[in-house]
């Protein structure tokens, strides 16, 4: 299948909202409190992702996973996290989600590298990111990337306490594929 990754645009905060409601709901039913999956909202989904889409920060960005026919079926958004105003030295990815019936086609690595390598013009090599303990295939498919497990917190969502699980890369770019 022919995907072109790209950045994201203006006019791409709807199919981007589309794919995280979506993707929220197949991807964490059972984890996440049903009423809190079922209040998602694209219109609100789709604000927040204009608002993020219009602020363009320089060492971040998103970028989607375009079909051949022209549908937006994947995003990954990423960055350098600020901690008190301090600027921390590793990347983050923000999220990662591919529509469900085009997962484990190799989208959501090719999105992955894809971010890795926009941040290395920034001097930017290690990586850190967070997933829900109980998302079990979204930690796989980190560790089938390299990431080590490195710390647990909670995080609340809906009411219910959830465990989540950070990866880390030290240095990401020397599994980067030629
Ligand atoms: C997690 C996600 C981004 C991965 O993207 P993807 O396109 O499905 O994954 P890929 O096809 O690139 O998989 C790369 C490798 O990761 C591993 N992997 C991916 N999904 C897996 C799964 N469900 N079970 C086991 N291993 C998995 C495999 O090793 C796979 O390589 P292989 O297919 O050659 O064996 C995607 O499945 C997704 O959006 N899931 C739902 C949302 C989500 O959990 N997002 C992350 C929130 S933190």
């Amino acid at each position: 299948m022919e995907i072109a990754i790209r950045e994201a645009c203006s006019r791409d905060a709807a199919a981007i909202a589309r794919i995280h409601v979506d993707t929220w709901r197949t991807t964490y039913a059972g984890i996440v409190p049903d009423d809190f999956l079922a209040g998602l909202s694209y219109v609100k989904r789709e604000q927040a992702w204009n608002e993020t889409l219009s602020i363009g920060l320089p060492a971040a960005g998103i970028l989607v996973a375009e079909a051949a026919w022209g549908e937006i079926i994947g995003f990954v958004a990423y960055g350098v996290p600020e901690r008190e105003g301090a600027p921390v030295s590793h990347g983050e990815i923000a999220a990662i989600y591919v529509l469900e019936e085009q997962q484990r086609l190799g989208i959501g690595r090719r999105l992955f590298w894809e971010a890795v390598q926009r941040l290395s013009p920034y001097g930017i090599s290690s990586m850190l990111l967070w997933v829900l303990e109980d998302n079990l295939p979204a930690c796989r498919f980190y560790k089938s990337l390299g990431g080590e497990y490195l710390d647990r917190d909670t995080i609340t969502i809906g009411g219910k306490e959830l465990e989540m699980v950070s990866y880390g890369w030290r240095d990401v770019t020397e599994i980067i594929p030629e």
